[in-house]
């Protein structure tokens, strides 16, 4: 992170969680993301569409779904749909309709002047909607999950309400600061690329590991590798850290509807429940990837959308649109962080 971030924001969100800053996204714009979504079908959720092909997620979350993902997938997917619903209405992932004119605004308004790395990938958004019926959602981190492929523990998101969250409403996250414990995740990217570098089908001109060519066999006996074994025993071991030592260290940052908020979701995170009855919570987020010197290409699609094809540079102040993944091949490498 700190190569990612000028040594201010490095700072700030190491220690607090967050960088909390001025940038908000205007009111018409609100408008026109809540105006996207609301036609949009209750009960459209994403969630549980990460756990196929993750059934080593499914194990992380409890030894009993993971049995039930790997023995009785249709029977798991529609208790995880149940399970998912009761915490969110609508979950949709990758959209992306309103993200270039978000990306464009937040880059127009200073967004580049956090970062010390010149470039960002823009890779995908989400809109989450909740009533006061949902559960809230607890401690957790985002786990990386073979659908994103790539995926580093310095990941961002730009977190903005698009309803205010506050005392009266609920609905507020809270994030473990870094300084007290955060799960460890750039080594898979080390590891997925010593063990499918190897087999040439996996390759493209440039010598880049291409996750679009990697089957779910390829990718399952991947996940049972003693090395990603380890990597997950040592999540494990985190997380039950973090659930045991450290709920109480989770901060809370001032939110309003439009308040941009960065932070990561590869941190510690949960939610608070939203306790309003006239209206529901609404929050709409953009995930963002750091670049490293890894030869990994980026995934086309997340649950068949197209993904990862913005390209921010932080020191031209531009946001740049590409008909696929942003190739990783074409960025120069001393602009690449050293993973
Ligand atoms: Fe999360």
């Amino acid at each position: 992170m700190l190569d990612l971030l000028k040594e201010k924001y490095f700072n700030e969100i190491y220690s607090t969680g967050f960088v909390e800053n001025d940038l908000s996204l205007p009111g018409e714009m609100i408008d026109g993301i809540r105006g996207h979504y609301a036609p949009k079908v209750l009960g459209d959720n994403d969630f549980p569409k990460f756990f196929a092909k993750n059934e080593h997620q499914a194990y992380m979350e409890s030894q009993y779904i993971g049995f039930m993902m790997s023995n009785f997938p249709n029977v798991a997917r529609k208790w995880l749909k149940q399970m998912y619903d009761k915490q969110y209405d609508t979950a949709i992932y990758g959209e992306c309709a309103c993200l270039e004119r978000v990306l464009q605004y937040l880059m127009d308004n200073g967004f580049g002047e956090f970062f010390r790395a010149r470039y960002m990938i823009g890779s995908y958004d989400v809109y989450l909607r909740s009533t006061h019926n949902s559960r809230a959602t607890s401690y957790h981190t985002d786990l990386p999950n073979f659908h994103h492929f790539y995926e580093t523990e310095n990941d961002l998101s730009v977190f903005v309400p698009l309803v205010d969250l506050n005392d009266e409403n609920g609905g507020s996250i809270t994030v473990l600061p870094e300084s007290k414990l955060k799960v460890p995740s750039n080594v898979l990217l080390k590891l997925l690329y010593d063990h499918f570098s190897k087999d040439p089908r996996y390759l493209d001109k440039d010598g880049y590991v291409d996750p679009d060519k990697i089957d779910k066999a390829a990718m399952q006996a991947f996940g049972k590798t003693k090395a990603h074994q380890d990597l997950l025993a040592a999540h494990k071991g985190v997380i039950s850290m973090a659930l045991r030592q450290y709920t109480k260290d989770f901060r809370k940052p001032k939110e309003k509807a439009g308040k941009v908020l960065i932070f990561s979701h590869k941190n510690f995170h949960a939610a608070e429940p939203w306790k309003n009855e006239k209206m529901d919570r609404e929050v709409y987020i953009l995930r963002f990837l750091p670049i490293y010197d890894v030869k990994i290409k980026l995934t086309r699609h997340l649950h068949g959308r197209p993904v990862n094809n913005f390209l921010l540079d932080m020191k031209e102040g531009t946001v740049t649109r590409f008909d696929g993944p942003v190739d990783m091949a074409k960025i120069a490498e001393g602009e690449k962080l050293r993973i």
